[in-house]
């Protein structure tokens, strides 16, 4: 894992040390200190906004843009690409809307996509949709870099790393390349790794695109999603998709990711520290089999993760021996809930083979670590095992 207390030096001037992340995220977005105005603007509840005259921006109707979003996007752009000012950035009301935004816009009848087969579980839903308008969709494992098969002739290359739920890793700059040469656009879901673990703009992406639902407003109280991106004109589609769809954020619920953003740091180290520490602790149980974590060193994603990622993420995956082990060991967890999801400060963990739509063991566990003390967490984990046991 590169050092993520180094900056890679964008954005500093001659002789300025670049900020820290904890620096970045407490002051990202904020605009200039206004005499007694708030540090953080309040949300901004506007359907329409004073346009006498032409109709000009940057305000004019709450579906195009809003002021609440503009601090917001400003925000998550400074984390995605800082120093880096011909990056854009877009807020959506969920993950599945940026996602949603990046494919229907950018890909036309005839065109070929690639995504994984083993990513987010709506993925295949989105597939069907675009198999209707006339799209090829082509399927590759994550690891193993196994889309780099699939992409002679395909328009855009759409990338999930760390896969969702089985944290399989990918070389992001190799694929990129890959597909940059064949004339395709990249998409990179950087959900799991947040932009504070993975930079995938610097990797060779066109876009990198996201669920804020998840870590990176880490409440569980919020569904968003952003995609950021530095070709103008590819941009400007996603923007029109948003204007055409209506896919827009509530301004409260940009407001308080913005203010959650303030804590991404915190959160993020302590949960991913906790996570690697509950991962050590899970390989020593003879129940447990299948576990991954990017962070372990004998992770098969280590190697990968290590060059590219600067944080391994909060989510540990593994498999109990079978469903009524895992019912029992989810039903045996005091600090952890049983719930969908990931990224909250509250742990989660639950068996993905309930929702029927991950080819995964029946046994199998995703849990999401929390901001909890780490030491509870993992006794709590231990002691749910034991309690399981046949
Ligand atoms: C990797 C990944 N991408 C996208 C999404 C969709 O995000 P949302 O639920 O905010 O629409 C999820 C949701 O779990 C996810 O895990």
């Amino acid at each position: 894992m590169s050092d993520p207390t180094k900056d890679s030096g964008h954005g500093a001037g001659a002789g300025e040390a670049s900020p820290g992340d904890g620096t970045r995220a407490v002051r990202a977005g904020l605009p200039e200190p206004v005499k007694h105005e708030p540090t953080l603007p309040g949300p901004v509840f506007a359907a329409h906004f004073h346009l006498p005259g032409d109709p000009t921006g940057p305000y004019t109707y709450g579906r195009d843009e809003n002021p609440t979003w503009t601090l917001l996007e400003r925000a998550i752009g400074e984390l995605e690409a800082p120093g880096q000012d011909d990056v854009e950035t877009l807020v959506f009301p969920s993950g599945m809307a940026a996602i949603s935004s990046v494919l229907f816009s950018q890909l036309h009848t005839g065109d070929v996509a690639v995504l994984p087969n083993d990513g987010y579980q709506a993925l295949p839903l989105v597939r069907a949709q675009l198999e209707a308008y006339g799209i090829e969709v082509r399927t590759a494992p994550t690891g193993g870099d196994a889309q780099l098969d699939l992409l002679d002739g395909a328009r855009l290359l759409w990338i999930e790393t760390p896969s969702n739920p089985g944290l399989d890793v990918c070389d992001v700059r190799r694929l990129a390349e890959a597909a940059h040469a064949r004339g395709a656009l990249v998409a990179v879901d950087n959900t799991l790794a947040t932009p504070l673990g993975q930079r995938p703009l610097e990797l060779g992406a066109d876009f990198t695109v996201a669920s804020g639902t998840k870590q990176l407003t880490g409440h569980g109280d919020i569904l968003l999603g952003y995609v950021a991106g530095r070709d103008a004109g590819a941009m400007a589609s996603v923007r029109r998709w948003r204007k055409i769809a209506g896919a827009i954020a509530g301004p409260m619920e940009a407001w308080l990711a913005h203010r959650s953003i303030a804590t991404l740091q915190l959160r993020v180290d302590r949960q991913n520290a906790t996570a690697l520490m509950l991962a050590q602790a899970l390989r020593e149980r003879p129940e447990v089999t299948g576990l991954r974590y990017p962070g372990l060193p004998d992770d098969p994603s280590h190697k990968i993760a290590s060059q590219q990622m600067r944080r391994y993420g909060c989510v540990v995956s593994f498999t109990l021996p079978s469903r009524a082990r895992a019912d029992r060991f989810l039903d045996g967890l005091r600090l952890v809930d049983d719930a969908t999801s990931f990224g909250g400060v509250r742990s989660t963990a639950e068996r993905r083979g309930r929702w029927g739509g991950d080819a995964v063991p029946e046994g199998f566990v995703r849990l999401s670590v929390g901001a909890e003390d780490p030491a509870d967490l993992v006794a709590d984990v231990l002691h749910a095992l034991d309690e399981s046991a046949d």
